[in-house]
């Protein structure tokens, strides 16, 4: 595969297409967005944000990011390589994007099971997140992605530019992807199944409820067509207190259980868990 830098990044004033200098995206109304020291841009523009410090926090990013290290969930990034590997065909270019990229982990994995295929297509990398610290802590993983802060609600990049979108344990636009992704194009969807941490989640809460699944009526409603659905579900056990507390940080669970569920994790040397994962995979009709 050829790797190059995206060129379909777009203004997040006025959707012109960005010009890349030396340290800057430029827009042909003069529009100007910094190339941070550490290689990524701010495509989030002010009147884009409904909280000062949107997304997942510069704490949660670290726990993240030091869970996924671990390598207990490398299983996901497998199958994702291997869903994305099956829908790429030889030789064609292609743009990836990756909505509610985190910290990095499975975007910077996915490019690394993809650089050395044979083929002779060219491809580029959007990693994005709305989180300025989890597009920081991307850009440490790899400097051939275009690691950009930005809202998957507006993705700035140019109307009909992307192949694939990617949008993992994340915030599903239908409206914004839909917009981005080129006729044919699709998206793979990876949101946690019934069962996904359970044992987690029987320690949290008082009663347990069976995870949602909203994502698919979204989908069907706007002009998608399913093209298939798998699930990876696998046990494992987490052997540190430190890792566990890693796990909850890095879930919305931290947010929704009681001071005395997040106590009573914090007490944990090893948790058994269940790894429930769905892979939903969509076409742009
Ligand atoms: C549960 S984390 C998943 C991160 C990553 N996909 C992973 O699986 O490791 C959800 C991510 O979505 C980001 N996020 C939330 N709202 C967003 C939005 N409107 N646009 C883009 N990213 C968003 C958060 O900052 C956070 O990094």
């Amino acid at each position: 595969m050829n790797i190059t830098k995206a060129d379909n990044l777009a203004c997040p004033i006025d959707g012109n297409r960005l010009e890349q200098t030396e340290n800057q995206y430029v827009c042909e109304n003069g529009h100007t967005f910094d190339i941070a020291r550490q290689g990524y841009v701010n495509l989030l523009p002010v009147q884009h944000k409904r909280s000062k410090q949107p997304g997942d926090s510069k704490a949660m990013v670290l726990a993240r990011t030091r869970f996924l290290d671990t390598g207990i969930y490398q299983a996901i990034a497998i199958k994702l390589a291997e869903t994305v590997s099956s829908i790429i065909i030889d030789d064609d270019d292609g743009c990836f994007l990756d909505a509610g990229c985190g910290e990095g982990y499975y975007f910077d994995f996915l490019f690394n099971s993809l650089k050395d295929r044979e083929d002779a297509g060219k491809l580029s990398f959007i990693g994005l997140d709305i989180s300025k610290d989890a597009v920081l802590q991307a850009s440490k993983r790899n400097r051939q992605i275009s690691w950009v802060v930005g809202t998957n609600r507006q993705l700035p990049v140019e109307d009909e530019s992307v192949d694939i979108i990617q949008c993992l344990f994340g915030f599903l636009s239908v409206e914004g992807f839909n917009k981005a992704l080129k006729p044919g194009g699709t998206i793979i969807l990876v949101d946690p199944g019934p069962d996904h941490l359970k044992e987690l989640r029987e320690i949290i809460y008082p009663e347990v409820s069976k995870t949602k699944q909203s994502a698919l009526a979204q989908m069907e409603l706007a002009d998608f067509s399913p093209e298939g659905t798998e699930r990876l579900q696998f046990k494992t056990t987490v052997t540190n207190s430190e890792q566990i507390n890693h796990l909850l940080m890095m879930t919305p669970h931290f947010y929704r259980a009681s001071k005395e569920g997040r106590e009573a994790v914090g007490k944990l040397d090893e948790l058994d868990i269940t790894v429930d994962v769905i892979f939903r995979v969509f076409k742009k009709i």
